[in-house]
C-alpha cells in the first residue's frame, strides 16, 4: 500500500505529523506532497524541523495568489504527481485550499480520499474554509472525524456510517507527543522575559484581518486590555493588512503588547501552556486550548468546533470590542468561572487518533475498499425510511436481520445518535437506507 499525504500550510503539517509518524513506524510506503501555500521559513520549514519530518518528496511551490489561481496550480501539480506515483489513498487534512485541490484531483482520478478532520461545519459559506471542507467531503471515501457531534453532521448529509471513523483529533496526539520534548528544548519563556500574566493571541482569518472595520474593533479591544501582557505572534497575512490599514504601529507601541514573528510549534506549545488566556480566531488553537486546559476566547461569530463551547472551555466573542474586553475582564475577575473553563473536558480524544486512522486505512486496503469502482449491482436506488423499533436489538443485530438495510441515524428522544454497532435501538426511532431492487 502507498499513501500520499497532501500538506500546504502550518496547521496541516502539525496535525498530519502524528499520522505520518504512525505510517512511517508501520513501514508503509508514503510520499509527502507540499503544495507550497506556506513558504516562509517560520510558516513551513520550521515545523518539519520541530516535528522531525522528512523533507517533502514534491513541492508544488504554489505560493500566494487568488483562490482560483492557487487552487488551479495546486490541482495541476498534484495531478501530475498522483499520475506518476499511483498511491492507493490520498490523505488531506482540515479545510485549506490544499484540501480542496487534493481531494478533487484524487477523486477525479478514482483514487481513494481520506479526509482527516472531515465533517466540521460552521454553516457559514462566506468562509473559504467552509467551502473547502464541504467540497472535500463530497470527494471523500474515508471520513476521519474528531467527535460524534461531527459525525452527525455527515450522517445528515447522507454519508454512510460505515465510512465514518470517530477517532478524536490528531491535534491531541501532536500535543501529547511534543509537550514533553518542548519542555526540555524550548527557551521561549526566558527569551521573551515576560512578567505577570500572559494572554497569547493569534489572528489571521480572512473575515477578520481583511475587513477594516472588524480589524479596527479587535485592535481597539487589544489596546484597552488591562492587567495582562499580550504576546502576539503575527501571521504574515495579518502583518500585511495591519500595515495596509495603518494599525501596525499603534499595536507595536502599546507597552502591554509584544508583537513577534510566528514561532515554531514547540515554542508555541510552551507559550500556550504558560498563558492565562488564549484569544484567537484559529481553528487549531481552539482545540489546543481545551487540550492544554487554558481558557479560550474565540474572535469569531461561529465555530465549526462547537464542542469546545459546549464543554465550557471556549467563548465566542466575534470581533466586537466590548464583548472581547468585557469577557476577558469577567473571566479574570471570577475565579470559579476561570477554573470551570480550565477544567472543561477535552472532546478531542485520548491521543490515539492517528493509530485508529492507520488501522482503518489498513483494514480498508485489505478488504479492497480503496479500489474506487462503479457499483456492480443493478439497483433502483435507495429509499430512506423512518422506523420505530419494538424489538430488543442492537444496530448490528438489526442490520444482520435486514441485510438490505443500513441504519443511518438513531434518534434517542430528541438527540440524533451515531449508529455504533453495539447501540441498543429498542424503542428508538431509526432512519434507514433500504436498497431497492431494480424493476426490469
Ligand atoms: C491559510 C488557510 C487557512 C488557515 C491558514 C493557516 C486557505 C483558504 N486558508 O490561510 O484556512 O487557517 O492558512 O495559517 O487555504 N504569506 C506569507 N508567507 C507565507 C504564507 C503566506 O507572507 O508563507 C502571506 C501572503 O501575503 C499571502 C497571505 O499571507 O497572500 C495569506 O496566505 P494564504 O496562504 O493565502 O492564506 P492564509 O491566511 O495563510
Ligand atoms: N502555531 C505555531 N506558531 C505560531 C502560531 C500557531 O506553531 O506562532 C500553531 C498552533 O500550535 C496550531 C497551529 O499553528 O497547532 C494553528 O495554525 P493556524 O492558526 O495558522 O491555522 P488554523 O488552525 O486556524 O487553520
Amino acid at each position: 500500500m502507498k499513501i500520499a499525504f497532501i500538506i500546504g500550510t502550518r496547521p496541516e503539517i502539525i496535525k498530519m505529523s502524528p499520522l505520518i509518524d504512525e505510517v512511517d513506524k508501520r513501514g508503509i510506503d508514503y510520499i509527502l506532497i507540499h503544495t507550497g501555500q506556506h513558504y516562509d521559513f517560520e510558516m513551513s520549514q520550521q515545523f518539519f524541523m520541530d516535528l522531525e519530518l522528512k523533507e517533502p518528496d514534491y513541492n508544488i511551490g504554489v505560493g500566494s495568489d487568488s483562490h482560483g489561481k492557487q487552487t488551479a496550480v495546486m490541482m495541476e501539480g498534484i495531478e501530475e504527481v498522483l499520475l506518476s506515483e499511483k498511491p492507493d489513498i490520498v490523505l488531506v487534512q482540515g479545510d485549506t485550499n490544499a484540501v480542496l485541490a487534493g481531494a478533487l484531483v484524487a477523486a477525479k482520478l478514482h483514487i481513494a480520499v481520506g479526509h482527516v478532520e472531515a465533517g466540521l461545519r460552521s454553516y457559514d459559506k462566506t468562509m473559504p474554509e467552509e467551502i473547502n471542507r464541504m467540497v472535500a467531503d463530497v470527494c471523500t471515501n474515508l471520513f476521519f472525524v474528531p467527535t460524534e457531534e461531527t459525525a452527525i453532521n455527515l450522517l445528515f448529509e447522507g454519508i454512510s456510517p460505515e465510512d465514518i471513523f470517530i477517532t478524536g483529533n490528531t491535534v491531541v496526539d501532536a500535543c501529547h507527543r511534543n509537550l514533553k520534548i518542548a519542555s526540555k528544548s524550548s527557551h521561549i519563556m526566558s527569551e521573551l522575559k515576560l512578567e505577570g500574566d500572559i494572554l497569547s493571541l493569534t489572528l489571521h482569518r480572512a473575515e477578520n484581518v481583511d475587513d477594516r472595520e472588524r480589524l479596527e474593533n479587535i485592535v481597539e479591544a487589544l489596546l484597552n486590555i488591562q492587567g495582562l501582557t499580550i504576546v502576539f505572534p503575527v501571521h504574515p497575512r495579518t502583518v500585511k493588512t495591519l500595515k495596509k490599514f495603518g494599525m501596525y504601529s499603534q499595536l507595536e507601541k502599546a507597552p502591554h503588547i509584544r508583537m513577534i514573528k510566528p514561532i515554531g510549534y514547540l515554542d508555541f506549545l510552551i507559550l500556550e501552556s504558560n498563558s492565562k488566556l488564549l484569544v484567537t480566531d484559529s481553528g487549531g488553537i481552539q482545540e489546543e486550548a481545551i487540550t492544554l486546559d487554558v481558557p479560550c476566547l474565540t474572535l469569531r461569530y461561529n465555530t465549526e468546533r462547537p464542542e469546545t463551547v459546549h464543554a465550557g472551555g471556549n467563548i465566542l466573542v466575534g470581533s466586537n470590542t466590548e464583548k472581547i474586553t468585557s469577557n476577558i475582564a469577567r473571566i479574570l475577575a471570577d475565579d470559579s468561572l476561570y477554573q470551570q473553563m480550565k477544567k472543561a473536558p477535552n472532546p478531542y480524544g485520548d491521543g490515539t487518533a492517528s493509530e485508529q486512522m492507520v488501522d482503518a486505512i489498513q483494514d480498508a486496503f485489505n478488504q479492497g475498499k480503496l479500489e474506487i469502482k462503479p457499483p456492480e449491482k443493478i439497483a433502483g436506488g435507495q429509499m430512506k425510511k423512518l422506523l420505530i423499533v419494538d424489538e430488543q436489538v442492537t444496530v448490528a443485530e438489526f442490520e444482520e436481520k435486514n441485510p438490505d438495510c443500513t441504519i443511518n441515524i438513531v434518534f434517542d428522544g430528541v438527540n440524533p445518535k451515531f449508529p455504533h454497532s453495539n447501540l441498543s435501538i429498542h424503542g428508538k426511532t431509526i432512519m434507514i437506507s433500504q436498497s431497492c431492487a431494480a424493476d426490469f
